[in-house]
């Protein structure tokens, strides 16, 4: 097993990366003396494979439960079930200092986290990711939050956990969409910040990417370059935003595709830094050949590179441009994207030109 320690504004919290570690919740409870009823938020695909074992360990150890499983998928992040969430925990007599726990992915971890950041004004919430990308994101950071009609992620808060278990063995039921899916958020990070890590991925494919022994070490670099960004700037006011690439172009293209499970959002996130590439080059920021070299491990995944016509809903690129003027990282009308200078270093690129942008996106969007 491995562990990181965050460090956020005199708060900490463990990170552990482990293979079948379900014993250190019971461990971490124990030694906060915990005695009160365990509150579990999952979701039926959770529930199904991994929630059995989780309860039986609780049994075991005589610690009582209470569990919430709600429908899985992105549409559950909403108001109705932010409500669902927070009544449900009042009503079985919360107290402030009791833990709760997310058992499930990003959408289960940004649910039940806002939920628990403003239930009697903060409950303590334990993390325990069951997906590549909650374990190698969004698990960390403390980004809370739900959809609102105008958009996704727009209500939400800063909230950290008091862990965050990440246990690999969850990821053995994840089907191979969803796992790239989530590997897409892991490799995103070393182009912003650490070429060895790219190197050291650069020539996996799938099957290698799967191994145990590689995907704790994914997922702890990961952590890693992440918690490194969020302890300098955890409310994102600069250089947190680099976590962002591949996603100005990406939230576009899932906005446009109604969020439809054709096209996830990791696979818009990598066509997505595929757009970053052609605009890195175009403002002559990064070399052809680390360009190559990216999309060349993009494509041994079998990622899509460009956009395909049928997952934007035939939106055209002045379609597509209009949505970023929506987003949030759009300051004063001007476009910023995340831009690479190398494999390992991204930058925040001000005011980028919307000509440039609508060529770049004319030129990508294939029949
Ligand atoms: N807070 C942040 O910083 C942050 C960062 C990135 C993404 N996010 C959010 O995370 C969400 C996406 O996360 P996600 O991809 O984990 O989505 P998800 O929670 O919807 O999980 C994806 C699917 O896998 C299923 N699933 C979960 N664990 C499983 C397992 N072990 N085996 C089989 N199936 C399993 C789920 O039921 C769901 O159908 C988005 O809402 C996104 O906005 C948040
Ligand atoms: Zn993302």
């Amino acid at each position: 097993m491995k562990f990181i320690k965050a460090k956020y504004n005199g708060f900490t919290h463990k990170i552990l990366i482990g293979n079948k570690i379900h014993n250190e919740l019971i461990l971490f409870l124990k030694k906060h003396e915990f005695k009160s009823k365990l509150c579990i938020v999952t979701d039926k695909n959770v529930a199904k494979y991994h929630l059995l074992s989780l309860l039986k360990f609780l049994k075991v150890s005589k610690i009582k439960f209470e569990v919430l499983v709600l429908n899985p998928g992105e549409k559950t992040k909403n108001w109705f079930n932010l409500k669902k969430v927070v009544e449900w925990l009042i009503s079985n007599q919360v107290e402030r200092n009791d833990f709760i726990v997310s058992l499930g992915g990003g959408v289960i971890g940004d649910l039940t986290g806002f939920a628990c950041s403003i239930t009697r004004r903060g409950m303590k919430i334990i993390h325990m990711p069951t997906t590549l990308l909650s374990q190698v994101d969004s698990s960390i950071g403390g980004k809370t939050g739900i959809n609102s009609l105008q958009g996704k992620n727009l209500i939400g808060t800063f909230y950290q956990p008091s862990l965050i278990l990440s246990d690999i063995s969850f990821l053995k039921t994840l089907k191979k969409r969803e796992y790239l899916s989530g590997y897409a958020e892991a490799v995103k990070k070393a182009l912003i910040k650490d070429y060895n890590f790219f190197k050291w991925l650069e020539n996996k494919d799938y099957n290698e990417l799967r191994e145990d022994k590689n995907i704790i070490d994914i997922i702890y670099k990961s952590c890693e370059i992440k918690i490194n960004l969020v302890q300098r700037d955890e409310k994102e006011q600069g250089e947190r935003a680099l976590l962002n690439l591949g996603h100005t172009f990406g939230h576009a293209l899932e906005t446009a595709n109604h969020y439809s499970r054709n096209l996830l959002h990791g696979e818009a996130v990598i066509i997505g830094c595929c757009l970053a590439l052609k605009l890195s080059r175009k403002l002559n920021l990064i070399n052809s050949k680390q360009c190559e070299r990216i999309i060349n491990h993009f494509k041994r995944l079998n990622y899509y590179t460009e956009i395909k016509q049928t997952n934007i809903n035939n939106f055209t690129a002045q379609k597509l441009l209009n949505i970023m003027y929506q987003d949030k990282k759009v300051v004063n009308k001007k476009l910023n994207f995340i831009l690479l200078k190398r494999i390992g270093a991204g930058l925040i690129q001000k005011d980028v030109d919307a000509d440039i942008v609508k060529k770049i996106l004319t030129n990508s969007i294939k029949g």
